[in-house]
């Protein structure tokens, strides 16, 4: 090989790279602006000259082979956004035709598209088909003009994935769906190049799946007698019965419908924990002798399948009946959340810990798992598995689905087994997507679109040879807050857009701003193929900052880029009004209205927002008595942040003591006179959250608890509603010093083994 170092630079060389570069970026350029839309955008496009035009007279070449099938999927979309569909020919038309031909050279999931004047021709590889009509699609729609035609620009495209596992998750369980949204479900996902459907049918809220030797499997444990309304915490639950479970016919029916469109559907069987829907139609595989019922609330139950060997059998029984079913190559069999409460005290579990010399439950579990495994295996499958199956020993052949976090990904990968990345952080599409207080309600947490497509799968910590055995990632939907089809669609739209790129797309390639733009013009083709979508990229999310002079600032962000335009006069914002450019400081309470204006519209939610402004917003707070580590408050600032809480979220927004009093002293920053304090906190007694016994202000102008003079306060501070008022004369002072009395250290009787809680929102001192 010639060394490097030979080349000399010349201007010639010089001048010949600059224009050979030039061309490239024109080339690359031209590539983008003609074709801005598709997602996932694909490996490679290169445009050539010319324009094929797709109308209704367009022709589908059926001449070669039979691709009447792949002509019904292509007709399904353009039905939807075309209002026609087209013919079939054979022998094929001499221009203005489309033909597809399977190429088993290509990988299976590699398609390529060329785009003529007179034809388009499709290569695809086995599994293909769909993605080069997904392509196709967006194509005709993104290409349409004013006559309801289209004018496709000539062009080739070579594509083929990244990751080979692309998933999406469903919980049929928590709450059900009809086979018609399944349906649905599957077409949003092979909308996108997602190829894996993983489908949890069992759980202890329903069993969802026919299973001909056991039916009381539905006709008991598909039913249970109410469910929960609203929050967890508010404990309300309804009388309603409520339930739904899919026949074979069905499932044979959904899997044949899923197998058209590239998607493997992975059946969830839980396992041995989220059983008690089981249970309650055989208890007599549970551990102890008793009645069980299909949950009503959401959590984690002790109730879990006993390890019998009668168990083994029910289980394998089952089993065979989904292995038959399905022709995934995985089954998923849970193993997540399982409490070994009574496997503690169960004598056959204890004599199976000792007949197989097992040191404890947790190999007990994993005792449970392998023997699944072995079952499966022998009916030439593979388990995947939550991650909770690496505890106690990870199971020969097992595949794992890492959810709390990316841990249990990075010990199986360095175990040499398979993982497909679903971590909390990124791949719950059951967290909020906005701001929580003007969402309807989730579970938690905080999943943006923009944060799901920052995900990489990979973790850094793996080596090179580590790193293959990520198979890809998925996106999970459990349905606890979730009711209705639509609903489902708009937790999963956009998130799975999000995810199919980067699972699909080179990392190199993936760029927000790019992305964002893109997943703008898909809204309306979403809306035209009748998909509900989120449109949270348009949300203004607010947040309050530390900022100098110790006082607060408001700052506004979207997702999607743009301009924000706000007042704080009451008005409507409008592109007349202050464009949001740095974060924004008041001198006085008052009410932020802001919105996202793309092209001088506004776009997406008004943001309407009150931001109380005192004496005491964003002063230093010095603790005495520091706050539970689970509810710190940002050090004191959100005491003072200007914002009453509100929304499913508002505890992790407080600053909270457990049995103990809140005690702090405000540096109000110079002497200052004192006329008013008002204290904002959660009442909220069925979880333990109280409101003050009593509060008491003390004044200082120094710092220091031997200082403090001017003690104002009266024992009957008047407690109303969610927040105290006291009111002061004649009082001047630099530091207020506030101790909030926890009601236990008063009410200490018979209830005193509860925690008790204070949970503080806001100080006002006016
Ligand atoms: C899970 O979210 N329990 C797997
Ligand atoms: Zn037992």
């Amino acid at each position: 090989m010639e060394k490097l170092s030979n080349y000399t630079f010349n201007r010639a060389n010089g001048f010949r790279l600059k224009y050979f570069f030039l061309v490239f970026l024109l080339l690359n350029f031209f590539a983008l602006v003609a074709q801005p839309f598709l997602i996932p955008q694909p490996q490679k496009i290169e445009l050539t000259s010319g324009y094929f035009p797709f109308s209704a007279s367009t022709t589908f070449d059926l001449s070669n082979n039979e691709e009447n099938q792949t002509l019904e999927l292509l007709n399904s979309k353009i039905k939807l956004l075309f209002g026609f569909e087209i013919n079939g020919s054979k022998p094929k038309f001499s221009e203005n035709f489309i033909s597809f031909q399977l190429n088993n050279e290509l990988q299976p999931e590699e398609y390529k598209i060329k785009i003529a004047e007179k034809s388009i021709s499709i290569l695809y590889g086995k599994k293909a088909a769909q993605h080069a009509i997904s392509t196709l699609v967006q194509l005709f729609y993104f290409n349409k003009n004013s006559t309801g035609a289209s004018k496709i620009p000539c062009m080739s495209v070579e594509d083929v994935p990244v990751f080979k596992w692309r998933g999406m998750h469903l919980d049929v369980s928590r709450h059900f769906f009809p086979v018609t949204f399944i349906k649905k479900y599957i077409d949003i996902l092979s909308l996108y190049k997602m190829n894996s459907f993983h489908w949890h049918l069992t759980d202890d809220q329903g069993w969802r799946i026919e299973i001909k030797k056991y039916p009381k499997l539905t006709s008991i444990g598909a039913w249970r007698k109410g469910s929960m309304l609203g929050r967890y915490r508010d404990h309300n639950i309804d009388t309603v019965s409520y339930g739904g479970f899919y026949t074979q016919d069905e499932i044979r029916e959904i899997v044949s419908y899923a197998a058209a469109r590239n998607i493997n559907i992975v059946p969830e069987i839980e396992m041995p924990g989220h059983s008690l829907a089981a249970l309650s139609a055989y208890p007599e595989f549970a551990c102890i002798d008793s009645v069980f019922e299909a949950a009503k609330t959401w959590g984690v139950f002790d109730d879990v399948y006993c390890t019998k060997e009668k168990t083994f059998v029910f289980m394998e029984e089952i089993l065979e009946e989904v292995c038959t079913l399905f022709p995934s190559e995985f089954i998923h069999i849970g193993g997540d959340e399982v409490p070994k409460t009574r496997w503690k005290t169960c004598p056959n579990c204890q004599n199976r810990i000792k007949s197989e010399g097992l040191k404890n439950e947790e190999e007990l579990q994993s005792y449970f798992i392998r023997r699944i495994e072995k079952f499966i295996n022998s009916k030439g499958k593979k388990i995947i598995g939550w991650d909770e199956i690496l505890e106690g020993g990870l199971a020969p052949n097992a595949a794992v689905m890492s959810w709390r976090g990316t841990e249990g990904g990075i010990a199986a990968a360095k175990q040499k087994h398979n993982v497909v990345m679903s971590p909390g952080s990124h791949c719950y599409f059951d967290h909020y997507q906005s701001t929580p207080e003007f969402e309807p309600i989730a579970i938690g947490g905080f999943t943006p679109v923009q944060k799901v497509y920052a995900y990489d799968p990979v973790p850094t910590e793996l080596s090179a040879e580590e790193k293959k055995f990520i198979l890809g990632a998925q996106g999970n939907v459990w349905t606890e807050y979730i009711t209705t089809a639509s609903d489902v669609e708009r937790m999963a739209v956009p998130r799975v857009i999000a995810l199919s790129e980067v699972l699909w797309t080179p990392k190199q390639n993936c760029d927000w701003e790019n992305f964002s733009n893109r997943l703008h013009e898909h809204q309306q083709f979403l809306k035209i193929m009748g998909i509900n979508s989120s449109s949270s990229i348009y949300d203004v999310l607010y947040k309050s900052i530390p900022s100098d002079n110790n006082d607060y600032a408001i700052e506004l962000q979207s997702q999607k880029s743009g301009k924000i335009y706000y007042t704080i006069n009451g008005k409507n914002p409008t592109t007349d009004d202050q464009l949001y450019t740095k974060p924004i400081k008041l001198n006085a309470t008052a009410t932020l209205k802001a919105a996202l204006f793309l092209e001088n519209d506004s776009t997406g939610k008004l943001l309407e927002k009150k931001f109380y402004h005192s004496l005491s917003s964003g002063k230093k707070i010095t603790f005495i008595e520091p706050p539970s580590s689970y509810y710190k408050g940002e050090n004191g600032f959100h005491l003072v942040n200007g914002i009453l809480e509100s929304g499913a979220e508002i505890r992790n927004k407080c600053t909270g003591w457990c049995n103990a009093d809140a005690e702090f002293e405000i540096d109000l920053g110079k002497i200052c006179s004192i006329k008013k304090i008002s204290v904002y906190y959660l009442n909220d007694k069925k979880n333990e959250i109280f409101p003050p016994q009593n509060i008491i202000f003390s004044f200082s102008k120094k710092s220091g608890g031997t200082e403090l003079k001017n003690i104002s306060h009266s024992n009957s501070v008047h407690i109303n509603g969610d927040h105290v008022i006291e009111e002061f004369e004649n009082c001047k002072a630099r530091f207020v010093h506030v101790r909030v009395l926890n009601p236990k250290r008063i009410t200490n009787n018979n209830s005193a083994k509860k925690d008790c809680w204070i949970l503080l929102d806001e100080i006002h001192i006016e």
